[in-house]
């Protein structure tokens, strides 16, 4: 909450602006009744024309400002509403951004995404639905309350009572009766949603055992409950309303009794005592909003906690932090790298150690969960580590993790194709890059057949199998990163198109530091070193020559 009361002083323009018209619409209505109240009393005496002129002129102004004034008021305080909102979003923006990768990683699913966008869009009801109404109440109680204190203390008082009562009483104890309600309202819901399956599924079961009337009758029960919930909540909001606007008229019949007391005894004069209690009664307007401001509060802070739960949890990899200028040689040495994912208890690396040279290809291969892709999310900096990673002979850690990814080259089962055409796919590598370039790179993967204007359609359902990953292939080339990590590149592949995709590869990586990752045993010729791995852990580092004997048969399938 008080990051969000932060947020909302950055457009104390705004607040103040909308929170003084929201005082005068309220004023002018005030005003309005106070003056009509005075014009009725005088004219029955009987005055001379222009004294009365001059409250004709009071009544048409109050009724005309109340109108421009509501309209300046809507105006502004969704205005500021929005521009609040804006400022949550861009807030949200810079806090997660950082986070991305990991928070990402943790819940790949658009369900956190669109929950979050649902709780930061509910925000907008903070300001112009809770902390509004409040401060509006404040300036009229204060404004109508000196107003009236000059006729007597005890007005002022009166109303500064009927407010407490109106703004800060009935909203806390009937917004928790009907917050307790909407729980038990929910709850019920559930159950009897689940039952009613249950009696559907169940139903043969229920028929044989002669239990169907039992259950059926206690569901009805549950839903008569449920109905009579429902009624309560409706009284509630009812109840709530109608208090307010009893609390208006009430005050305005005991500042009636207070005047006239004040009249018989010579202290306020007879043509205001109308005056008085109309303004007494229609200061109330103010309060109205308020029953409904703490179910706002309460839901914006709900909302809040959930959204900077999210913010607060520490990143796992400082982004932005550490230094840009990378290494001028691209080794690559794990010594006893050990890894726990946030929330786990146990590794899913451990004590990993191997050594790439520059220029070397090394496979990974092992089981699923075995920890393969681990590796690459470590060298992409999306988690932090236990022991050393070097780069260059330097620890990756120093590095910002923003440059770090500049120098890989990525292909995973992740790698995403858009839905336009070849070129622009292409581009996202290489968004300078010359045509005759992209035309370079479309040859050497063998995707020369198609048109730089050719759409691919929704994740390049348009192409085959062996196309995408050519085109990722590409992609690859196009950045031209001086490590390349494949993971699992040729998923989802035939086996003979399998093997040309990995030939291809070969043929364009070239001098490259590279790591490949997979599951499979086959199209590993090529790779100086092959890492097996299991539960965590490299159990062997072979050559080809040994990994052929231990793990392949005869004619190498
Ligand atoms: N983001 C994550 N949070 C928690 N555990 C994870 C996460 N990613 C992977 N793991 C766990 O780490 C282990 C290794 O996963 P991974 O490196 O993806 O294996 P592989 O790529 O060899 O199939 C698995 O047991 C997996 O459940
Ligand atoms: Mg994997």
């Amino acid at each position: 909450m008080k990051q969000l009361f932060k947020i909302l002083q950055n457009d104390f323009r705004g607040v103040f602006l909308a929170v003084i018209l929201g005082t005068l619409t309220v004023v002018s209505s005030v005003g309005l009744f106070a003056t009509s109240a005075y014009l009725i009393s005088k004219a029955a005496l009987k005055p001379l024309a222009y004294t009365l002129t001059l409250t004709i002129v009071g009544v048409r102004f109050f009724g005309l400002s109340r109108a421009v004034f509501r309209y300046l008021e809507r105006y502004f305080s969704h205005k500021t509403t929005f521009n609040f909102l804006a400022e949550i979003r861009k807030f949200f923006y810079e806090e997660v951004e950082p986070k991305s990768p990991a928070i990402f990683q943790k819940a790949r699913s658009t369900d956190l995404l669109s929950r979050m966008v649902a709780d930061v869009e509910s925000l907008q009801n903070f300001f112009l639905r809770a902390v509004y109404p409040y401060l509006v109440i404040l300036w009229v109680l204060i404004l109508v309350g000196i107003f009236l204190w000059r006729f007597s203390f005890w007005f002022s008082f009166l109303l500064f009572s009927g407010f407490i009562i109106a703004a800060l009483f009935l909203p806390v104890f009937l917004g928790k009766k009907s917050l307790e309600f909407t729980k038990k309202y929910r709850t019920k819901r559930a159950f009897l949603a689940n039952g009613l399956g249950e009696l559907i599924l169940g139903y043969i079961d229920l028929k044989t055992t002669n239990s169907l009337e039992e259950k059926v009758s206690g569901l009805q029960k549950l839903s008569q409950k449920l109905i009579a919930l429902r009624k309560m909540a409706a009284n509630l909001t009812a109840l709530s309303d109608s208090s307010v606007l009893f609390l208006s008229h009430f005050s305005g019949f005991l500042a009636l009794i207070l005047a006239v007391y004040l009249s018989s005894q010579g202290k306020l004069s007879g043509v205001l005592i109308a005056l008085v209690v109309l303004v007494v009664q229609t200061s109330f307007e103010a309060v109205f909003p308020a029953a409904a401001a703490r179910q706002y509060w309460e839901e914006s802070k709900e909302s809040a906690r959930r959204i900077f739960s999210i913010l607060n949890e520490p990143p796992q990899v400082i982004e932005g932090a550490g230094r840009t200028n990378l290494p001028g040689e691209f080794s690559l040495e794990f010594k006893k790298v050990t890894l726990i994912y946030p929330g786990n208890v146990e590794p899913s690396l451990k004590d990993v150690s191997f050594f790439l040279k520059e220029g070397q290809k090394i496979a990974l291969v092992g089981p699923s969960g075995s920890g393969k892709s681990s590796i690459l999310k470590l060298l992409l900096r999306f988690y932090d580590y236990e022991g050393e990673i070097f780069l260059g002979g330097e620890e990756l850690k120093t590095f910002s993790p923003e440059a770090v990814r500049t120098l890989f080259g990525v292909v995973s089962q992740e790698s995403f194709i858009f839905n336009t055409t070849l070129e622009e796919n292409l581009r996202i590598a290489k968004p300078e890059a010359l045509e005759e370039e992209l035309l370079a790179v479309l040859e050497k993967v063998k995707l020369s057949h198609l048109k730089l204007s050719f759409e691919v359609g929704e994740r390049g359902e348009r192409l085959s199998g062996g196309e995408r990953q050519r085109l990722l292939i590409a992609r690859l080339l196009l950045k031209n990163a001086p490590i390349w990590l494949l993971d699992e590149p040729t998923t989802g592949l035939d086996s003979i198109t399998e093997k040309e995709v990995l030939d291809n590869i070969w043929e364009v990586a070239g001098d490259k530091t590279l790591v490949y990752i997979t599951h499979r045993l086959r199209g590993l010729e090529k790779m100086d070193e092959i890492l097996v791995m299991d539960r965590g852990e490299i159990k062997e580092k072979l050559n080809f020559v040994e990994f052929k004997k231990r793990y392949l048969n005869h004619d190498g399938g």
